[in-house]
Parts: structure tokens; sequence; C-alpha cells
């Protein structure tokens, strides 16, 4: 019976042929990033020192679609389309009359999207030369992702893996070793950068992100690449949203709202991009919700400036919502969630009232995993669990309305590798850090001085 379908399936061919480029159809000009000296516009010029020049064309396009090449639409058919699923057993756990649909992401080899990027950006530094890339992984689904697709490209594969993480999931770090890779503990004494920081600190994504950044400025045969914030990054992820434009097609429905969870806003971006487009050339009137960690509240309590990618001050300023630069976030196990800034393209959605952006706590977040895992059966990754909480509390709240609202989410990713921290929920040890204000002053005052207020 057509009514009953569960999984809505496309076949191989499916694979979308282009990516989605939302700067296209953004009102007014984009905001361009800074040079990290001299504070002026940066041009394709200041990046070459670490990325391959087609990178480089898609992060400044402003092409409306930008084509797939063969040898990527190749290698993401080892895991796409990916599947949309109509949470049926969850609709009736919940007694709601919402209809909540989610499209799964951990069948990929790494079990996430990450591959969705890692993939292309491992084909343009192979097709440019480049014989190595470094990166920082926080979680460990961006390294694995990495090394999985530097593996198919015949390149090195160096990652700087967040003190924490490094810790807390050792079967990450087999998984990149397994794929072929080099894995340090950040901070690591590798590098200027990390040598500035205690050995055994907990780390963060911008510290990571500083020490790869400076072994790939420094050698002429290494590139450096990164797993969400940037605009190539979030291209990249829209075959998740163009995929789903169909299956929803398949189901004969269309969202009222659309929720994703948000790092550095590259899932959300993916799977938001392409159905906001409608809204914004169509005048469809889809909602959007951008989940985010209380701990790590970027997109709700952050301040939007212009702010750099990571501690040390290397990388370009961008305009974002940022917690401040050398902001580390509490060790809570949404390792992939704890990220001081955001996508400029994301934050900028936010800033216009597009996109509505709502924090939850860590507990909250893993009771709404427990309950997706105990009807759905697949056990989420603890960021993913950030937008299962939003969607529950949508298809709670179409319960109070008597409203057949229909639902979507992205569930980036499995938890497999994250049982720890279930197991910590289990025991009632898991713990509820917030940001407080005087987190807020601090990331205040250390905002860089001299650039343009936005
Ligand atoms: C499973 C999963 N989901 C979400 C994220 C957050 O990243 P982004 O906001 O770029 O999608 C990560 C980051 O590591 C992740 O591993």
């Amino acid at each position: 019976m057509a009514d009953d379908v569960t999984k809505y399936l496309l076949s191989e061919d499916r694979i979308p042929t282009h990516w989605v480029n939302l700067m296209a159809d953004l009102p007014g000009e984009p905001l361009p990033p800074l040079n990290p000296q001299t504070k002026q516009p940066a041009g394709p010029q200041d990046l070459l020192a670490i990325f391959p020049e087609q990178l480089i064309l898609q992060e400044v396009s402003t092409e409306p679609e930008v084509e797939i090449p063969e040898e990527v639409r190749e290698a993401y058919k080892l895991w796409r389309p990916a599947p949309l699923y109509r949470a049926r057993r969850l609709e009736r756990a919940l007694d709601t009359p919402a209809h909540i649909y989610y499209k799964y992401e951990g069948g990929s080899p790494a079990g996430s999207h990450k591959p969705n990027t890692a993939v292309p950006q491992a084909y343009e530094n192979a097709k440019a030369g480049i014989r190595r890339i470094t990166t920082e992984t926080g979680a460990g689904q961006w390294g694995s992702s990495l090394a999985f697709a530097c593996g198919i490209f015949g390149l090195e594969c160096e990652v700087f893996m967040v003190g924490s993480s490094y810790d807390q999931k050792p079967y990450r770090r087999s998984m990149m070793e397994t794929w072929g890779a080099t894995v340090h503990r950040s901070p690591s004494q590798l590098t200027q950068s990390g040598r500035s920081h205690a050995e055994f600190d907990t780390g963060s994504l911008g510290i990571a992100i500083s020490e790869a950044v400076e072994i790939a400025a420094q050698n002429d045969d290494t590139n450096y690449a990164l797993g969400s914030v940037l605009n190539h990054v979030v291209l990249h992820q829209t075959v998740i949203g163009v995929e789903t434009i169909e299956q929803m097609g398949m189901a004969g429905e269309e969202p009222d709202v659309v929720i994703a969870c948000v790092g550095g806003g590259s899932n959300f971006g993916g799977l938001a991009g392409p159905w906001l487009r409608r809204n914004l050339r169509e005048g469809a009137t889809t909602r959007f919700v951008a989940a985010e960690p209380a701990a790590c509240p970027t997109l709700t309590k952050g301040i939007y400036a212009y702010d750099f990618g990571d501690t040390a001050g290397l990388t370009p300023l961008m305009p974002m919502y940022t917690l401040g630069h050398d902001f580390v976030p509490p060790p809570v196990h949404a390792g992939g969630l704890r990220y001081h800034g955001d996508s400029p393209l994301v934050s900028a959605l936010v800033h216009e009232g597009l996109v509505e952006a709502r924090a939850y706590r860590q507990s909250e977040t893993f009771a709404a995993g427990m309950q997706f895992a105990r009807s759905e059966g697949i056990i989420p990754a603890p960021e993913p669990t950030h937008a299962i909480r939003a969607a529950i509390d949508e298809a709670l709240a179409a319960k109070e309305a008597g409203e057949e609202r229909v639902i979507l989410f992205g569930l980036s990713g499995h938890g497999h590798f994250d049982l720890s921290a279930y197991d910590a929920y289990l025991a009632g040890t898991l713990e509820d850090p917030e940001f407080s204000q005087e987190d807020m002053d601090r990331a205040v005052a250390k905002l860089p001085q001299g650039v343009p207020a936005l």
C-alpha cells in the first residue's frame, strides 16, 4: 500500500548532476572574507596557499548551480542516493498527527554526511597535483571521511583530532588509520599553534584548525581541507537537499518545516539550501530550524561579526555568528557541534530572519535520541539528536494544535562510535553545561579590532 511506504529510494542514475549554490539567490551582495593581516577583502590569491584553484572558484562562485564532476558522482554511488524515511513508528509513539520524514546520511562509509564533501575536495586536490591533505576533526566524523576520500584518490591524509574526542573515541582513530591516515592528538607538539597550549588540554576545533592550516601553509605539496563552514563545503552538501526534493515528491508531500543540527552549518545548509531556494524563487513558505547545543550556542547567543575561523588567527576573517575565536566549548558529546563560529552563509540566513535557530541542552537531546532509537531503530550520532529534539518538539506542537504538519529533518549520522555518551545518559551522569554571561563578555572582548562592523 502506497500509504505504508517507509523508505523513499532513488536509483543511482538519480544522483544529482549539479550542486545548488544558494549564494546566487541571496538578497544583497555577499560580505567578503577579509585577509587576516591587511583586514582588506581577501581574494582568491589569499587562499591559494592552502586550497586548489577549483575549490576556490566554487567558494566564490555566484552561479546558481555547479556541475558535479563525473568522477565524484561515480564515488557517490558507494552510498548515494541516500534514503528518505517516513518515521511512522516515531509518529505513533508521539501520537501526533504530524508526518515526520528524515533523510539518513549514516549509510556512507564513514557513517555521516561528511563524505559528500570529502570526496569532491580530495578529487580537486588530486587533480591539482597535491600530495598530502591536512585537516582537523572534532567527533572524528570529518577526519574519517577525508581519510576515506584521500584513499580513493591516492592522497596522504594527516588529521589533527581534538584532544577530548581523541580520548573519548579511540575507534574513530582506528578507522582513520585503517583508511591510511596519520592522526595526531590536538593540541600537538608538531606545530607552533599546538605548542602554545598545554599538551593535554581538551583542545578545540579552533586549535586543531590552526595546526592543520599551519602545516599546509608551510608546504607546497600539502593543502588543507575543511569539513564545514566554507561556501564550497555547504555547496557540496546540497546533494542532500536536491535528492530530498525528489523523494518528498514521491511521498506526495511538501515540508512545512525543515530541521537540521548546526556545527559549522554544512548539513543544515545542504539539506535546507535547495528548499530555501524555493522560498526565495517561488514564494514557498517552508520554515527552517537550525538546532545547536546550549553549551556552544553560536547562532542563538553569538555576535554577528567578522572573526577568525581558528584560534591562532591564521584563517581569513569571516562574517559570521561567533562566540569568539578562542572560545573552548565544554567537552559535550556532540563533538561536531563544538565550533565557536558558523558558516557565513547559514549565519546570513539567520541574520536575515530566513532561518530560526534554537539551542538545546545535552540531556534533552539524548532523551530525544533514545526515543528515536527505540521507535525507529537507528541509533543517532549525538549531533543530529539536536535535530531530532527539534523535530519531536514540532510534532508535539502539531499535536497540541491538532495540525497535520509535515516535518523533514536531517539525520546526519549514526552513533555507533558514540556509545560511551549513551552509557553516560543511561547512567544519569550526563552533564548540561551552558554558555554563561561571563563567556559572552570574554567573547566580545576578544573580537578582532579594525574590521567593518556588521
Ligand atoms: C554526524 C554529524 N552531524 C553534524 C555535524 C556538524 O557539522 P555541520 O554543521 O557542518 O553539518 C557533524 C560534525 O562533525 C557530524 O559529525
